[in-house]
């Protein structure tokens, strides 16, 4: 079988994850492997049209073809976004109609889900059979038994093709079509107050809902807002994965993306991003945003920071990309205070709820307001801390800032619970001991919470 990869590690024949792919094409021989770097071509790939033709013809004279990929911020990289958007574009018919499709991932398995959701969901889009991927964690080829569990995904894959195994599908197709935002005359709210509020979009001309979204909310905000687009800022390219930056801080590329996102982002009280939906997520210009992002490594540099979005497109029927959003804020321990989408019949609907998110991140800002995080920023804050804490050696400056700021939370620090353990542990061993503490459990459980609001 001729089974095209796509290779979007922006470090090409360098990529990690292409090591599982070469793994599988020595360990099952008798297949013919067509590995295309799209990551590191995705200029290329751009800006000539053969090259891309070249890539669709190899695509559809295959047996199947592999997404292989790393993870980038709960993603795929920026150039498999922008590969994603080309086909959408360029290929209506579906560039993937009826290919068994699956994808390879490495990753330290933060949101590799939402990555593996998204790419399954936009295969689907463009035609693929898919079949769920794989997303082992980036060093399990080390290991014998993690590499008979990928060749075993490798061969189920492979039987499906041979046998024409029908796949379910599992994401409903989308409905694009939003209604057009027509807000009536809208007041301007006098502005007052010092803090600095930055709303980022990277619109155009032709945007027309997000744009009057835009203009509604700076009118209503009883504040200065600073409107700021990215595709009038100098950035050079995508994040190329080099991970020089774990040592000092700096990224290797001389453009102007660092500069803005310690000028501008880190000194902003509130960011708004207003952003258009594209296919599953929003353009790859923000992908790009994000991605070389990773300057900041995993610190949560916006710490305390207000955030919101104003959104056009179909978030509802885009729950993954909900809980990217939101889950890449409480890792980060930004405070998101919402998010309005365009997604109404009634444009005074819209325009009433523009007014009052302006009002409620006025409030927010003042407030400081910061509220509990789900299992989104439990979970993610505990993946980075243990993976820094393994990694220091490369990630210098992370290290520094995880110990400066109290990150490395690790239970067996915490006296109390070790104090706990120690004396009750032998304790509960003792039957008659166990029994009575569990007789007693609830109410000894909550009387200290009990004691709280009696004295509150
Ligand atoms: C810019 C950047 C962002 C990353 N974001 C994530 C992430 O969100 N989740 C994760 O689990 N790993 C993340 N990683 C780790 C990579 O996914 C991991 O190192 C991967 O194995 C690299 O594969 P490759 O060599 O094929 O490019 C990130 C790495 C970089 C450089």
């Amino acid at each position: 079988m001729k089974i095209v990869i796509l290779n979007g590690s922006p470090k090409g024949d360098m990529s990690i994850t292409l090591q599982y792919l070469r793994y599988v094409e020595k360990k099952i021989p008798g297949h013919e492997f067509k590995v295309i770097n799209i990551g590191q071509k995705i200029n290329k790939i751009e800006k000539d049209g053969d090259y891309f033709q070249s890539i669709v013809d190899d695509i559809k004279s295959s047996d199947a073809v592999i997404w292989s990929f790393p993870i980038y911020f709960l993603m795929a990289p920026s150039q498999v976004k922008r590969l994603v958007e080309l086909f959408i574009e360029k290929v209506p018919d579906g560039v993937f109609k009826d290919k068994y499709t699956t994808a390879i991932t490495t990753s330290i398995h933060f949101y590799d889900h939402t990555a593996h959701n998204y790419i399954h969901s936009v295969s689907e889009d463009m035609g693929a059979i898919y079949v769920p991927g794989y997303s082992p964690g980036m060093h399990d080829l080390m290991e014998p038994e993690k590499c008979e569990s990928l060749l075993e995904f490798a061969r189920n894959f492979f039987r499906h093709i041979e046998k024409k195994m029908p796949v379910a599908r599992v994401f409903m197709p989308i409905d694009y079509n939003m209604p057009e935002y027509k807000p009536n005359d809208v007041e301007e709210i006098e502005k007052t107050g010092d803090k600095k509020v930055l709303l980022l979009t990277d619109s155009e001309k032709s945007d027309v809902n997000i744009n009057r979204m835009i203009d509604v909310f700076v009118k209503r905000a009883p504040y200065e807002v600073e409107v700021l687009n990215l595709n009038d800022i100098d950035i050079k390219g995508g994040c190329i994965g080099c991970i020089h930056c774990g040592n000092n801080g700096t990224c290797i590329y001389k453009d102007d993306f660092m500069d803005f996102f310690k000028e501008k982002i880190m000194k902003a009280d509130g960011i708004i991003q207003a952003c258009k939906i594209k296919d599953r997520y929003l353009s790859s210009n923000w992908k790009k945003y994000y991605d070389r992002s990773f300057f900041n490594g995993h610190r949560p540099v916006l710490q305390g920071k207000q955030m919101g979005f104003l959104i056009s497109g179909p978030l509802r029927q885009i729950p993954n990309l909900r809980e990217l959003l939101v889950g890449f804020l409480q890792v980060g321990r930004v405070n998101l205070v919402d998010i309005i989408t365009d997604e109404y019949e009634d444009s005074n609907k819209i325009t009433s709820l523009i007014s009052s998110f302006a009002d409620e991140f006025a409030y927010s800002m003042d407030k400081g307001i910061s509220r509990p995080v789900t299992f989104l920023g439990v979970g993610g804050h505990k993946i980075f801390r243990d993976y820094i804490y393994e990694m220091k050696f490369i990630f210098r400056e992370d290290n520094l800032y995880y110990e400066k700021h109290g990150l490395y939370d690790f239970p067996q620090k915490n006296v109390k619970s070790r104090l706990k353990n120690t004396f009750l542990m032998p304790l509960m061993k003792i039957s008659k001991m166990r029994e009575e503490f569990y007789k007693t459990a609830r109410e000894k459980m909550v009387e200290p919470y009990v004691k709280i609001v009696e004295e509150a």
